[in-house]
């Protein structure tokens, strides 16, 4: 199973490499994926720093390359990098621009690949499935190059997006990875926590985005790190909008917005409920559920004093229900 892994690796970084060669030196790669990237404002620098790449049209692109390296269709196929269906046998990706995953370690291990332009037929990212070097659950994009940032910074940008990690980098913010896609796990907190206790999460500004925040935050909490949140405009993610500002505004930006979780999802869910005193009655109750995921007691004392005011209810109130939420966990 070991030798498995370390095969899987290897066979991994091979199609790491191939991919990059695509990009760089095949007409279809140069003409097609680097003037894509090159377009969204990728450097060239930039392109390396995160080894992308990209698979031609053709079916068998990486297979032929690969077999004539003397790499086994079985290896090839636990890989995720090829399918097998029936007689049948051909690349898994293909016209895409490729986003190489890396284990924290450094070593590619799955891939992300984006289509061009937006044909509706097609999902917009495939990805690699789940093989047994890649547990997607467990996995956060950029984590590689975040790990010494995140603890110099003490502070882990979470973001949607392959593209939002690699602005970021562009900005010159190198504390960020992504979950790409998949709402948030424990697994995934834990591995931030080994860096640092405080996350900022910076999701999409579209209702999704504002769901998956609620959610996260959540999970964060019980998690046991600090959890703070900055809001984007609608329609704009993290990539759009700081190439929108600019990387110095982009950074200002960052720090004005950034607000505490209990601050976020009061406003947030005083602002949908409106004037309606039982709706309110209700954001009371969900920001209470907040709160009893803490595992600081000073915290959740804190935490109902900040609320009291932005709800404008006794603070013995909150405790009573925080108590009563507190009990029914027990
Ligand atoms: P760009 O359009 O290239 O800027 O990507 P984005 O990151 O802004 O995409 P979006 O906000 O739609 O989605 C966020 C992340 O979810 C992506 O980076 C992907 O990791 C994932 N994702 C998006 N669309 C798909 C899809 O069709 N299939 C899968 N498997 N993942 C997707
Ligand atoms: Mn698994
Ligand atoms: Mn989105
Ligand atoms: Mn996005
Ligand atoms: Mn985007």
């Amino acid at each position: 199973e070991h030798q498995e892994k370390e095969s899987l690796y290897i066979v991994l970084k091979f199609a790491t490499e191939y991919f990059q060669d695509i990009l760089k030196n095949h007409p279809e790669g140069k003409s097609i994926g680097y003037s894509y990237l090159r377009e969204r404002g990728f450097s060239d620098a930039i392109i390396q720093k995160f080894e992308l790449g990209y698979s031609t049209e053709a079916w068998d692109g990486l297979l032929k390359a690969a077999t004539e390296k003397g790499y086994s269709i079985d290896l090839l196929e636990k890989a995720g990098l090829i399918i097998l269906k029936e007689e049948k046998k051909y690349d898994r990706f293909r016209g895409r621009v490729i986003f190489p995953i890396h284990h924290p370690s450094g070593k590619p291990i799955a891939f992300g690949a984006r289509m061009l332009g937006s044909d509706k037929k097609q999902p917009k990212y495939l990805n690699s499935p789940e093989t047994p070097v890649y547990h997607k659950s467990n996995v956060l994009y950029g984590m590689h190059l975040a790990k010494r940032p995140i603890r110099q910074q003490d502070n882990c940008y979470l973001v949607e997006g392959y593209t939002d990690v690699i602005s970021l980098h562009l900005c010159g913010i190198e504390n960020v990875v992504a979950s790409s896609g998949t709402s948030l796990t424990v697994e995934q907190i834990r591995l931030i926590g080994r860096y640092s206790k405080h996350i900022t999460v910076l999701y999409d500004g579209d209702p999704a985005g504002l769901r998956a925040s609620l959610r996260g935050i959540d999970l964060i909490l019980e998690g046991g790190l600090q959890a703070r949140v900055v809001v984007f405009p609608d329609g704009e993610d993290p990539d759009s909008y700081s190439r929108k500002l600019g990387a110095t505004a982009f950074a200002a930006y960052l720090q004005q917005e950034a607000t505490d979780f209990v601050v976020f999802k009061t406003q947030l869910l005083l602002k949908e409920a409106g004037k309606d005193p039982l709706r309110r009655t209700e954001v009371a109750r969900e920001v209470v559920s907040s709160i009893a995921l803490l595992q600081d007691p000073m915290a959740q004392a804190v935490y109902i004093k900040e609320c009291s005011q932005l709800l404008n209810i006794d603070e013995p109130v909150l405790t009573a229900e925080l108590q009563k939420v507190t009990r029914r966990k027990a």
